[in-house]
């Protein structure tokens, strides 16, 4: 059995590492990506040291690494955290060129005059930037995962101006080294409400990210060596089934390594019924958080759920709605509620983490993939629905990061990643 749990693209890497590294810098790279698929340890694990590697460096912000902080903290902590590692080279080139004491930790200073840690704003990182730019004589690749998030609060919000405001400096000032940004998540609808409302500016091309593909499907039947009737097809449709996630199929394939033949049923049942368990699994911490919840926060949280845009709505016939189902929740219930009503109720949503509110005033599920758990939980069939109502499409239209060239599927994992990159226009 292979030991290692990672299955590696170093190919792909390099080629996204490439393409960010050499690519034109104005544009911003938006990559997205469905839930659990290996965004965030792909970046962080593969590509990250892939850009490296070719000289440039790397700040990374996981605004859902932090959830507690502030999203903009989470960018200053980023920016502090490649200060930090490059001090000494900064300091190291300075002799080198006869220069006393202009290392970061002067500049850090200078700058945290009166400005607690937590507090630093946009002026010290438009200014830290400039000085790792200036100093490390290199070009950043800036990384904001779930940048979605930076519209959840105002000072995130007016981070993502101060971004914009470093990316023109640093892309356009002699002397300095220029900066990709890269937005990364998995929401899709709130990257794009972000990039293509308010954060124009920031004129981004988006992209899938690249999903793991066929060669992975052929790593974890040698891995768990798998017996031969789980073929090609089989794991292509449980990988499908467990929604591209990697995690769901590898323990749904150790089950079948360890207990399959003991099932006493065909290995495609016993792989099915693995997977859906594993996947019953990944939301079951969300549906036990509404358990408590007050009857017109559980309603407001289905029926915004039931609704395909999966934004809190205040028409008439959303109104109509909550009250339906609060009443059926709880027959106490005899008023109908009010806008105050759903506002308080999605403030408590929202600090409970299952809703999404923004600077916009717009409030959307947390996580959009919990509505489907929801709706195979029975939880929304309480919720009438309202003719014509349109589920928007999935990922599938969007080009792809890095388009494979011809014979992806009998490739190996170190070539499959060859191919060009391919801008959509947002
Ligand atoms: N290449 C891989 N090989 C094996 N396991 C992987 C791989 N990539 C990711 N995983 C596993 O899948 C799980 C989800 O990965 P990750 O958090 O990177 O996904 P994500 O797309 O960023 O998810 P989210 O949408 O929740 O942010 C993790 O437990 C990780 O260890
Ligand atoms: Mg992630």
């Amino acid at each position: 059995m292979d030991l290692s749990d990672h299955f590696e693209r170093p190919r792909l890497a390099a080629d996204i590492a490439q393409k960010l590294v050499h690519g034109p810098a104005s544009k911003v790279i938006a990559l997205m990506g469905s839930r659990g698929i290996g965004k965030s340890t792909f970046l962080r694990q593969e590509v990250v040291p892939a850009i490296r590697k070719l000289g440039a460096l790397v700040v990374m912000a996981d605004l859902w690494g932090e959830t507690e902080k502030d999203p903009a903290d989470v960018v200053t902590g980023a920016v502090q955290k490649a200060l930090d590692a490059n001090e000494s080279i900064a300091a190291r080139f300075a002799h080198a060129v006869g220069l006393k004491g202009v290392g970061f930790g002067g500049l850090s200073l200078a700058f945290d005059h009166g400005e607690a840690r937590e507090k630093r704003g946009g002026l010290w990182v438009y200014r830290s930037m400039e000085a790792l730019s200036a100093r490390m004589r290199r070009p950043i690749i800036l990384i904001i995962d779930e940048a979605q998030q930076m519209l959840a609060t105002e000072r995130g919000d007016s981070m993502l101006y101060t971004l914009k405001a470093t990316r023109d400096l640093l892309n356009n000032e002699r002397g300095l080294y220029g900066v990709r940004t890269v937005f990364t998540g998995s929401d899709r609808t709130k990257l794009l409400m972000m990039l293509g409302g308010r954060h124009t500016m920031y004129s981004a091309s988006q992209f899938a990210f690249p999903e793991l593909g066929a060669d992975f499907l052929q790593w974890v039947r040698r891995k768990y060596e798998l017996p031969p009737s789980a073929d090609d097809a089989l794991l292509e449709r449980m990988f499908q089934r467990a929604e591209s996630r990697p995690e769901v199929l590898m323990d749904a394939a150790l089950r079948i390594a360890l207990y399959g033949q003991f099932e006493g049923v065909s290995v495609r049942h016993a792989f099915e019924r693995a997977v859906d368990l594993r996947l019953a699994r990944v939301h079951q911490p969300f549906l036990k958080a509404m358990d408590p919840l007050d009857p017109i926060d559980d309603a407001v949280l289905r029926v915004v759920a039931a609704n395909p845009s999966t934004i809190a709505g205040f028409d008439s016939r959303t109104m109509g709605l909550y009250r339906t189902v609060v009443q059926e929740l709880d027959p106490e219930w005899n008023r109908a509620p009010k806008r105050r009503d759903i506002e308080q109720s999605l403030k408590r949503l929202t600090a409970l983490k299952l809703m999404w509110g923004s600077v916009l005033g717009i409030h959307m599920l947390a996580d959009p993939t919990l509505a489907g758990a929801m709706r195979r939980a029975g939880l929304l069939d309480i919720v009438p629905e309202i003719p014509g109502r349109q589920w928007p499409d999935a990922d599938e239209d969007m080009d792809a990061f890095i388009v494979p060239s011809s014979g992806a599927a009998s490739q190996t994992s170190e070539d499959a990643s060859s191919g060009r990159l391919a801008p959509v226009d947002a």
